[in-house]
Order: C-alpha cells, then sequence, then structure tokens
C-alpha cells in the first residue's frame, strides 16, 4: 500500500463528473488500498477517487474506526428527511462548515469482491456517504455549507 497525494480545492480534478468503473481488478483493489491507507493517516472518515487524482466512481468510507465501506459504482436509491452538522473534507484543510444533508439514505453499490450491496444508512453514516458521492459528481461540501470557517477559529469560540 502507499500513501497518496490528496488533490486540494482549486483544482479542476475536483469538478469533474467521475466515470464508471467496468471491473473491479486488482489495480482498483489496489488503488482503494490506497486511498483507504491516505485516509487514515490523515484521520479522515471518507475520501473518494478524484481526491487522489483518479476520475472514477469509486469511495471508502469509515464512520467509525474498523468500520469500513468500499464503494464503488453507488447509485442513490432512495433519501428522506434532513440534519444539519458540520463537516470538512481533506480536500479543504483546515475548514468545516455546516451543511443540510439527508437523515436517511438508501445506497447501492459494488464491494472490493464486485458484489452488488444494497446499504440503509441513517445520521453520520448517511452524511458521510451523501459527502463522499457529492465528490463523484464534482461537488465539494463547501459548496452547500453555510458558515464556512477555519478550524482554529472554531476552537477559539
Ligand atoms: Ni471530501
Amino acid at each position: 500500500m502507499a500513501i497518496r497525494n490528496v488533490v486540494t480545492e482549486g483544482d479542476e480534478i475536483l469538478r469533474k463528473r467521475c466515470r464508471e468503473v467496468g471491473e473491479v481488478t486488482d489495480r482498483i483493489k489496489m488503488t482503494m488500498q490506497d486511498m483507504l491507507e491516505t485516509m487514515r493517516e490523515q484521520y479522515g472518515v471518507g475520501i473518494a477517487a478524484p481526491q487522489v487524482g483518479i476520475m472514477r466512481r469509486m469511495f471508502i468510507a469509515e464512520p467509525e474506526p474498523g468500520r469500513v465501506y468500499f464503494m464503488i459504482n453507488p447509485e442513490m436509491l432512495e433519501q428522506s428527511g434532513s440534519q444539519i452538522d458540520d463537516e470538512g473534507c481533506l480536500s479543504v484543510p483546515g475548514m468545516i462548515g455546516t451543511v443540510e444533508r439527508p437523515e436517511k439514505i438508501k445506497i447501492k453499490a459494488m464491494d472490493l469482491d464486485g458484489v452488488e450491496q444494497v446499504y440503509d444508512f441513517e445520521g453520520f453514516d448517511a452524511r458521510v456517504m451523501c459527502h463522499e458521492y457529492d465528490h463523484l459528481e464534482g461537488i465539494l461540501y463547501i459548496d452547500k455549507a453555510e458558515n464556512i470557517r477555519s478550524v482554529e477559529e472554531d476552537f477559539e469560540e
């Protein structure tokens, strides 16, 4: 495994729609393992392929330590309710902002074995999934957030 460079805001790569993954090849699996390592090194709870410069529809979420989801070609099936909370992004370092997200989602994706899975998520899990899914559409949380501020500023309050 290897740590990859994380692309930061301002880079056009983060603004493009990613393409479907054809087949879960060894190369895809290796990329996902690198993404996991890169995410954990920066204490992230999620990372999407375009954040490491790969324009493919796949992301990882680890909403709590050890509970890892590998999501390939994810499709949002249902969204309901709403929740408002702060979030940040490895591609927008040092910042947080307040974002409205659905409270519950149903999402379909292939796992690392290429097997299609359907998941129901709510609360923080749903938030992480929506944030990462947006990356595949070229959307960053700062497009939707209110009260975007530096993390330091927040600690001072
Ligand atoms: Ni992000």
